[in-house]
């Protein structure tokens, strides 16, 4: 062997072992033999087009969806802007594949599967290091986390360190849904243990193998996470997810006036109701501070949308004790009445000066109200006497089964519009495919967050914001509800097409950016055209021409 000039570092193999600057078998012939790859590829060089077709038929060839989530996770760790391309190929196809239903499974599975590694993982017993772990982060300007503690992953309980899944699939949702550039994103999971008994039996476990830490110790590592996030990422806004409901309630109000930060699980799903009744009132043609609703469910979904409504009410100049007055509850015993003695502090704002009602049913006839909004993760609850109530009061009945999954929905679309005459405007927490009644096709929508995070998160990134108000996710759902097409309101679809999630959720992003400058929460100037500088900053599935390669740190992202 003659002697061996040095490469430089940032060629050949280690370029095609960086996620976010690795184009595989895109790399065209100049780019191979300017950065020492030839001869480590194939030798003809394809389109990014050909490689997303070339995805698309592999995952055709298989049955399982689980297998799916594995190769487009596999694909994530090797080539990003290919993995992007594909996703936002077809958003809708993707969705329950990276984010739920799929995730959920692999959540479960994550030990047993486990392979490349994303995302910072943060134990409690690294307390008082946090700073350092998140530094060995290789992007060094990160704008937007996604953190959890694993304890209420969906509707699957505690899955301890497993639950590192969901920021990993909900910040795919960011950058797929509003092109929330994927360099600035970090999932995070604060690993305190588990009590789940399956998981620290099993060998392959790889969180702590301890029971949850609570209150001051868990509220002290918390504040330090934070903390650290601050200090590194001054401009980051974080985003907490599927925190059990008495820790994420206390975590949001101890945070929400000191640093960027929200909770989907709270903030999120509020919003996505009140878009959907935004959507409904384009039916009816009725304001909202006319509306008066009735919810089956006094939990914390209930108690969240009833809230917000509440404050959208406001906003239209209702007062606000008034507007919480037009959201009564009615739970496992009955309406919320201010003489019941059962009531937490968070459900008496809602209390109504009313004599008892023990059933449902009753209680539609006696308020009469516009809309049920059905969040008691019970099924069958709005049955016919109920939904031909609701028809005879209203002309355009607003009935919203939103408890998930679909077996615990409180009625079907078909049972809603077969029992108002066709006259019901339906959305639900599952989605349930089209009906037809009388040769009229009805279109039921899904109240799926997915129409507000991203584009929230794409408005706090591009503008830097330093808060996220409630009035910003009221500002968000009215802007869901903009989207929709006269077309799709005809056949009773209250949401966009989740087919056009990109487009709808950079109209909302502009809608929320232009609140964000209006009230001074903005860290940049503000541009002349929102719209235009919301589009300048969104993410795009392309491959940069490779010049001379600048490898980042972030080349060691994946073990
Ligand atoms: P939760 O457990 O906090 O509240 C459930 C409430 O339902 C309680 O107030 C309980 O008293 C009441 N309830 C139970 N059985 C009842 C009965 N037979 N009659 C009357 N009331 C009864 O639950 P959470 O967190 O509030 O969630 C409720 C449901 O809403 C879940 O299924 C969840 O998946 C769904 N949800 C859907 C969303 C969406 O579609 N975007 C958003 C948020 C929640």
């Amino acid at each position: 062997m003659s002697g061996t000039s040095p490469r430089p570092a940032a060629t050949g193999y280690e370029l095609l072992r960086n996620p976010r600057l690795n184009k595989g078998s895109a790399f065209t012939e100049a780019e191979r033999r300017a950065h020492g790859l030839e001869g480590l590829l194939p030798p003809v060089p394809i389109t990014l087009e050909l490689q997303v077709a070339r995805i698309h038929a592999e995952l055709a060839s298989l049955d399982d969806d689980l297998q799916k989530y594995l190769l487009l996770s596999d694909l994530q760790s090797r080539n990003e802007t290919l993995f992007y391309a594909v996703l936002m190929s077809d958003p809708a196809a993707f969705m329950p594949i990276v984010y739920t239903p799929t995730v959920g499974e692999a959540s479960q599975k994550f030990n047993h599967f486990f392979r490349s590694t994303r995302g910072v993982y943060l134990p409690i017993t690294a307390q008082g290091r946090l700073k350092d772990l998140l530094a060995n982060w290789p992007d060094k300007d990160v704008r937007f986390i996604v953190v959890t503690d694993g304890e209420r992953v969906l509707g699957l309980g505690d899955l301890g360190v497993g639950g590192m899944g969901i920021p990993i699939g909900k910040l795919a949702l960011y950058t797929t849904c509003a092109g929330v550039p994927p360099q600035f994103c970090l999932p995070v999971i604060l690993d305190v243990g588990t009590n789940n008994p399956a998981l620290l039996d099993d060998p392959l476990y790889l969180g702590l193998r301890q029971n949850r830490v609570r209150g001051e110790a868990y509220a002290a590592f918390v504040d330090e996470f934070v903390e650290a996030v601050h200090a590194l990422h001054p401009t980051c806004c974080i985003q907490w997810e599927d925190f059990a409901n008495f820790n994420a309630v206390p975590i949001l109000a101890r945070y929400r006036d000191k640093v960027c930060t929200f909770n989907d699980d709270i903030q999120g799903t509020a919003a996505v109701a009140l878009a959907g009744i935004y959507g409904a009132l384009r039916i009816s043609g009725q304001r909202l501070a006319d509306q008066r609703f009735l919810f089956l469910g006094a939990g914390s979904a209930a108690t969240g949308i009833a809230q917000l409504i509440s404050q959208a009410m406001a906003l239209e100049g209702v007062a606000f004790e008034a507007a919480q007055s037009h959201n009564a509850l009615f739970d496992i015993n009955g309406l919320l009445v201010r003489s019941r003695a059962d009531l937490a502090d968070f459900q008496k704002p809602f209390a109504l000066d009313h004599a008892p009602v023990s059933a449902f049913v009753e209680a539609v006839r006696a308020l009469r109200p516009t809309g049920v909004i059905g969040v008691s993760t019970v099924p069958k609850l709005f049955n016919q006497p109920v939904i031909e109530a609701m028809a005879e009061i209203n002309e355009r009945p607003i009935i919203f089964p939103y408890s998930n999954p679909t077996s615990r929905s409180e009625c079907t679309a078909e049972e809603a519009y077969r029992w108002s005459d066709g006259r019901a405007i339906f959305a639900a927490g599952s989605p349930f495919p089209p009906v037809e009644i009388a040769g009229k096709t009805f279109v039921p929508g899904q109240g799926n967050n997915v129409y507000i995070f991203p584009a929230i998160g794409m408005a706090v990134f591009a503008t830097e914001a330093s808060r996220v108000t409630d009035e910003l996710f009221i500002v968000a759902a009215k802007a869901v509800a903009e989207q929709v097409t006269d077309q799709s309101l005809a056949t009773g679809l209250i949401y966009p097409p989740q087919s056009r999630i990109l487009p709808a959720s950079l109209h909302v992003a502009a809608r929320v950016a232009e609140r964000i400058f209006d009230k001074g929460l903005a860290g940049v100037d503000r541009p002349a055209d929102i719209p235009a500088f919301i589009r300048s900053r969104a993410y795009r599935p392309a491959y940069a021409k490779t010049s001379l390669p600048n490898l980042s740190p972030a080349a060691t992202l994946n073990g």
